[in-house]
């Protein structure tokens, strides 16, 4: 596809949303990256928080993570680059070790990914013995290898629930945790608030958690919601479910990238309101452009947000970076994403 093609391309989604000097611009980079993605045989993942002009662009694919996950261990590609951040090349290399796997930017990093290590892992099942661990896909490959069984946004609940046990451990999203047992009806302790005996202190819990947050997600309050809708009293608030449980509550829906996605395509309303990662809303409006999309865009990924048309390029031209995960450790960790990609 040549330059001016791509430019006409993106430009019938994104006319009203990108500026048409940028549009131009990264039209020239967005071709190039096409013609060397057919070149190398390469696949093109691209998660919904993508900033418009890439996500309308290069990827063969685009999504939640979860929907990603099947479709790096799908592909007969022989190299998957992932417009994401670290966590997800890794489970798309977890899953189909034998291709190569490339993330645009080192930098792309989360703040779920590095609240927690594969030894506070096994320190919590040391003190807990026996009881299942359940680990967020926003970790690191270390970490999945310690758990029993992975999930994501869109499959959290079911997959505490396929357990049947009495007693779960649920890493490391503090505020998914807490969403989770509110939906599943389950108290839930953490005991990295210094607690250190659980069984002697008659408490009723069957989810135990953990500290960590979604630097973006847990910046959204109860105040914002009040404050939009005491000036939009019809408007229609999602949130994901990475935000407070008392977001959560006060949203008319929660639910994966993915299933906010889907809501407001398939919703009448006067205005909708997305408190996710602020790149989502634009391509929401891009593709959507009879809704009216109000914004909250004080919050960006900064992980996600590194990674650009001109590094998705250059990964393309000097392979890189390169996901390596050792053998032992993919192993144990692809059984935990396997087991939840079987629940779906
Ligand atoms: P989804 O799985 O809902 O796409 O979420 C990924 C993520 O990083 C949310 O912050
Ligand atoms: Fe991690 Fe939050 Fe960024 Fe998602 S939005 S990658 S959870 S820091």
């Amino acid at each position: 596809m040549n330059a001016q093609e791509m430019y006409e391309k993106m430009k019938a989604r994104l006319d009203k949303v990108v500026p048409d000097v940028e549009l131009r611009i990264k039209a020239e980079l967005a071709a190039q990256i096409v013609d060397l993605k057919k070149e190398k045989n390469a696949v093109i993942l691209g998660h919904n928080y993508m900033e418009p002009a890439l996500f309308y662009s290069i990827p063969d694919f685009t999504g939640d993570s979860l929907d990603l996950s099947r479709k790096a261990a799908q592909t007969d590609k022989d190299v998957i680059v992932f417009c994401g951040v670290r966590f997800m090349a890794e489970t798309a290399k977890i899953l189909n070790p034998s291709k190569t796997v490339l993330l645009p930017s080192e930098k792309a990093g989360c703040s779920l990914a590095a609240s927690i290590t594969a030894a506070d892992v096994r320190a919590l099942k040391a003190r807990f013995p026996g009881v299942p661990v359940v680990t967020y896909v926003n970790t690191y490959a270390d970490v999945k290898a310690e758990s029993d069984i992975c999930c994501t946004s869109s499959n959290a609940a079911a997959v505490v629930e396929s357990l049947h046990a009495e007693t779960v451990i649920f890493l490391p999203d503090e505020y998914l945790a807490r969403n989770v047992a509110r939906e599943t009806g389950k108290h839930i302790i953490f005991p990295a608030n210094g607690t250190t005996n659980f069984a002697d202190t008659g408490l009723d819990y069957q989810l135990i958690g953990w500290h960590g947050r979604c630097e973006v997600h847990e910046k959204f309050t109860l105040g914002d919601i009040q404050a939009v809708r005491a000036q939009f009293p019809d408007v229609v608030i999602l949130s994901h479910p990475e935000c407070s449980p008392e977001v959560v509550a006060a949203s008319d829906f929660s639910g994966s990238t993915n299933a906010m996605i889907r809501y407001v395509q398939q919703t009448k309303a006067a205005h909708f309101l997305v408190l996710t990662e602020c790149a989502m809303g634009d391509n929401i409006a891009a593709a959507n452009p009879e809704k009216d999309m109000l914004r909250l865009c004080m919050v960006r990924c900064p992980h996600m947000n590194t990674i650009t048309l001109e590094d998705t390029l250059k990964a393309l031209q000097l392979n890189r970076y390169v996901i390596e995960i050792p053998e032992d450790i993919r192993r144990r960790a692809r059984t935990a994403v396997e087991r939840m990609i079987a629940i779906g």
